[in-house]
């Protein structure tokens, strides 16, 4: 018989943010050359980390964590030889990460000798669990943990003055830790690094492993933003894993709870069951009229550059991208698909209110054809579709009745999907059409 053990409760505070919308895009960080790439059976070479740090760059992407320089010398060299490469352009700044230790801090420097601007993003797990269990030490000697890495990024950063260094702290598993332990470490921090509203500091909030509802992050984000001393001097940055399925969510929340900057990865790749997903991030700000300043408006080369580098494949029903999700098989959704799309084109609608889409494709760089497919549980106003707009045939409603009879039988008899060439096919022997 098992015991139903639950996370560990955190205290929490009053919330105000349900009141708030999300109004402007946030800052993105990209962290799928670092929390992606360690996540991945077959880390990337540096071919595919070239490439997906192209891709980043071209979708708009300005934050991109390029790395963990101290793991090896397969990530050291990749990271200086990008920053030495011209490759970086000047409005996209590098991050890399590192563990609390002088030696490690001391290596990430020295991978990014050269570079125009980098940050630096030091961590230390904060939580009960990792203090008692991992490290067995105190709150006092985990706090000295980061302060310790602070000063040694503050005087590394010093012996490289042509480099505009930015610096990031996380307190690795901060949504389970408790909340004024968090900012005491974030305080100690601040005050070695002295950072300016002009030249903030980072702080990244991570839920390392998502434990609660979305609900609940967001009461911690608001909670840290409110109790910080020195806020304006920090940039509030999200993290958050999927290990509920919320990553998204969560991230939504946070926003609305006052947090300035999002790291993820596109398609939600990550530690376990991912990362914060950036596209689906980005495009549901999108269909809520906001810019979220990242182009997917080529979703399908997105994809396959993804899935080349990652060696994963994007899921059929993922959010935006997946195969399936502009394709109705059922016979009522295409009717009123089709509907939707003919009012739309007769009024040249300025909102997108097409039945059972939830963007237009065409936004994605998908085309309308390949919304509707046919299959044996399609209906007539489908396969009409699908001839029209494939061979310009526009069928009368009482032929269409009986052209379905024909295509229902072979679709029936073939249990598969059938493209626009087979229902074509179907077409000219129903009847008897020579070409
Ligand atoms: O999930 C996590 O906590 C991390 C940190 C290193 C930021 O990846
Ligand atoms: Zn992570």
């Amino acid at each position: 018989s098992k015991k139903y053990r639950p996370f560990p409760q955190v205290p929490l505070p009053d919330r105000q943010w349900p009141t708030r919308t999300i109004t402007s895009a946030p800052r993105w960080l990209s962290t799928d050359l670092r929390d992606g790439n360690q996540a991945i059976v077959d880390p990337m070479d540096a071919v595919k980390k070239n490439r997906f740090f192209d891709l980043l760059v071209e979708v708009g992407v300005k934050e991109i964590e390029v790395g963990f320089p101290s793991a090896g010398a397969t990530e050291f060299d990749f990271i200086h030889k990008l920053v030495n490469s011209g490759r970086v352009p000047d409005d996209v700044i590098v991050q890399v990460l590192t563990q609390s230790r002088e030696d490690l801090i001391r290596t990430s420097f020295t991978s990014l000798e050269g570079a125009r601007a980098a940050i630096v993003h030091l961590y230390n797990a904060v939580s009960p669990a990792w203090r008692d269990i991992v490290f067995r030490m105190s709150k006092e000697e985990v706090r000295e943990i980061a302060v310790a890495g602070a000063k040694v990024m503050r005087d590394e950063a010093a012996k490289q003055p042509g480099t505009e260094w930015h610096f990031q702290y996380s307190p690795e598993t901060f949504s389970t830790a408790e909340l004024d332990f968090s900012i005491s470490v974030c305080e100690a921090v601040m005050e070695v690094l002295t950072p300016t509203p002009e030249r903030p500091i980072i702080l990244n909030l991570p839920a390392t492993v998502e434990a609660a509802t979305p609900n609940i992050y967001a009461d911690q984000i608001e909670y840290f933003c409110r109790n910080l001393p020195g806020r304006d001097s920090a940039v509030i940055s999200l993290h958050t894993h999927n290990d509920r399925g919320t990553g998204v969510a969560a991230a939504e929340l946070g926003l609305m709870a006052g947090a300035d900057r999002i790291e993820g990865c596109l398609f939600g790749n990550g530690e376990r069951t991912g990362n914060c997903c950036l596209v689906t991030l980005a495009l549901n700000m999108y269909t809520q009229g906001i810019d979220p300043g990242l182009d997917f408006s080529d979703i399908d080369r997105v994809i396959e550059t993804v899935e080349y580098c990652n060696q994963i494949p994007v899921h059929q029903r993922h959010p935006y991208g997946g195969e399936l999700v502009f394709t109705a098989f059922s016979g009522s959704h295409q009717d009123a698909i089709k509907k939707g799309f003919a009012a739309h084109e007769a009024q040249n609608d300025p909102q997108w209110r097409v039945p059972y889409l939830p963007v237009d494709p065409a936004d994605l760089g998908r085309s309308y054809e390949a919304v509707i497919r046919v299959n044996s549980q399609s209906g007539k106003g489908g396969f009409a579709w699908v001839l029209e707009q494939d061979q310009g045939l526009k069928l009368p409603k009482r032929l269409q009745a009986d052209f379905s009879r024909h295509v229902q039988a072979v679709a029936d008899s073939q249990s598969r999907e059938l493209d626009a060439g087979d229902i074509w096919d179907v077409f000219r022997k129903a009847y008897y059409i020579q070409v």
